[in-house]
Order: structure tokens, then sequence, then C-alpha cells
């Protein structure tokens, strides 16, 4: 079983950026923990701030990968193109947010992404990536 996670926009700041609502630990810390509660399966990682790089990657992983859990930042609100890159690939995607998006600006309740992703997890900090992994077993 072959996994990816995708950040998208300013999660490569995680642990520093507006730690009283992403917290303070880094991403790549977290991977180790979560790498060691999935032993047995293959977990691949990217991150990126450019649209146009997620969508390249989406495109490369969405034919082969077992599922993808993807937080697409702030383009999840904004991202005609990365809805269209999900409903373009096979492999199923999972939404995930660390925050609870539904709880903040109005402008954060919009996602072009939930609507072609198999589910949407948000508001659990990075507890959020391993609800999405697990939702796979
Ligand atoms: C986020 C929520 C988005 O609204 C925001 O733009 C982010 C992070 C989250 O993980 O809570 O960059 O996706």
């Amino acid at each position: 079983m072959k996994f990816i996670i995708i950040n998208g926009p300013n999660l490569n700041l995680l642990g520093t950026r507006e730690p009283e609502i992403y917290g303070n630990q880094g991403f790549e810390q977290y991977l180790s923990t979560l790498r060691n509660q999935f032993p047995s399966v293959q977990i691949d990682y990217y991150q990126s701030n450019v649209e146009g790089e997620l969508i390249n990657k989406l495109h490369e992983v969405g034919f082969s990968y077992t599922g993808i859990v993807l937080n697409a930042g702030a383009y999840t609100h904004t991202s005609i193109a990365i809805g269209d890159a999900i409903k373009a690939i096979t492999t199923p995607v999972i939404e995930v947010h660390l925050s609870n998006v539904f709880a903040r600006e109005s402008y954060r309740h919009e996602s072009f992404l939930t609507p072609v992703c198999k589910g949407c997890i948000s508001g659990f900090g990075l507890k959020s990536y391993e609800l999405a992994l697990r939702s796979f077993f």
C-alpha cells in the first residue's frame, strides 16, 4: 500500500506559523511519528507553495498510489484547477485541515475540493492526517 501526503502553501511553516491555530510541531517531525504508526505502509510526502506543482504531483501519483491525503491550504478555497486535477485522477483523495475551517472565517467554509474528494477531515490538528490514513483501512 502506497500513500502520499501532499501539503500546500504555507504548510512548510508548520510549527512557527500561527501556532495558536496550527500548533507548534513541524510537519517533518510529525511525519516520523506517523510512519511509526503505520509501519507496514509506504507514506511519501510532498509540499509545495505553488498551485501548478501540486497539480503536477497529483497527476504523477494519481494513477498508481493507494490513497492521497491532501491539505491544499488556502488553495482549498480558491482552486478550481486542483479540484479538476482530483477529478481527473483515479486514486482517492482525502481532504484534510488542521484547523476546523467551519469555525473560522466564512471564506474558509467554501471548498472546491470537498465535492470531488472521498471525504474531508478538519479540525483535529496534526491528528487529521492520521485519521485520514486510517480511513483507508
Ligand atoms: C488549512 C486551512 C486553510 O483555510 C488555510 O488557508 C491553511 C491551512 C488547515 O490545515 O487548517 O493554510 O488548510
